[in-house]
């Protein structure tokens, strides 16, 4: 399978790895993959999606939600987090499309936020259930057998380690990415995947 990995973060890496054996795999992000892509900007996934042809699948391992006190929340928190991770994976869909082989498939990240919530989550929290909410719906109507789903991933060890917090509630990022890669590879479809041990 020709699969775009969209992230080469924490998460998009262990992905790209778990599907490397018998895959062509195109990395795309921000800055560091060869293939430069920003989600916020619809214009930037167009460009991408024409340089690259025709793909069997697509995951986006990549957006940014603002995390912080609901009280500290400002508009311009609100509309970067709706324009990158919530609205920047709606439109790798709706881009992506016309540019997925029959039966292929898109699989996009939430996280477990969207269903326990911390303190200071509320911007995330919205987003990652609106994602699972848009992947549901939009597999509804996705084209030529395309499934669409979404990886709601807990907290990632290698994150936890980095940001030097409780470990006990993490999952392993190569754990994390066996759901991407049943996304990719299964038959779900309309799915909200949970890694788990
Ligand atoms: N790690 C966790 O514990 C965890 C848990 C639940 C959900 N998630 C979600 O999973 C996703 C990936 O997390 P991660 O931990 O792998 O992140 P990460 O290590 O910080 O990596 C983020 C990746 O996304 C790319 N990126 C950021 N903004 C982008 C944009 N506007 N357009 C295209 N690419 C962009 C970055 O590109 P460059 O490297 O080029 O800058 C980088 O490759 C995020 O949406 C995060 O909210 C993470």
């Amino acid at each position: 399978m020709r699969i775009l990995v969209i992230g080469t973060g924490t998460i998009g890496r262990a992905v790209a790895t778990a599907l490397s054996a018998g895959n062509e795999i195109i990395s795309a992000s921000l800055r560091s993959a060869t293939v430069k892509v920003d989600i916020a900007d619809p214009a930037s996934i167009q460009r991408m999606y024409r340089s690259l042809g025709t793909l069997d699948a697509v995951v986006c391992a990549a957006g940014q939600a603002k995390f912080a006190p609901l009280i500290q929340l400002s508009d311009a928190d609100f509309t970067f987090s709706l324009d990158n991770k919530l609205m920047g994976q709606v439109n790798v869909v709706r881009f992506g499309f016309e540019h997925v082989q029959d039966g292929g498939s898109i699989t996009l990240t939430a996280g477990s936020l969207a269903q326990t919530p911390t303190r200071g989550s509320a911007a995330v929290s919205l987003v990652n259930a609106g994602l699972e909410g848009f992947a549901r719906a939009a597999a509804l109507e996705a084209p030529r057998k395309i499934r669409v789903n979404a990886v709601s991933p807990p907290w990632v060890t290698e994150t936890l380690q980095a940001l030097n917090m409780d470990l006990s509630q993490g999952l392993p990022a190569a754990v994390v990415a066996r759901a991407y890669v049943r996304s990719v590879t299964g038959s779900d479809t309309r799915s909200t995947l949970k890694p788990s041990p």
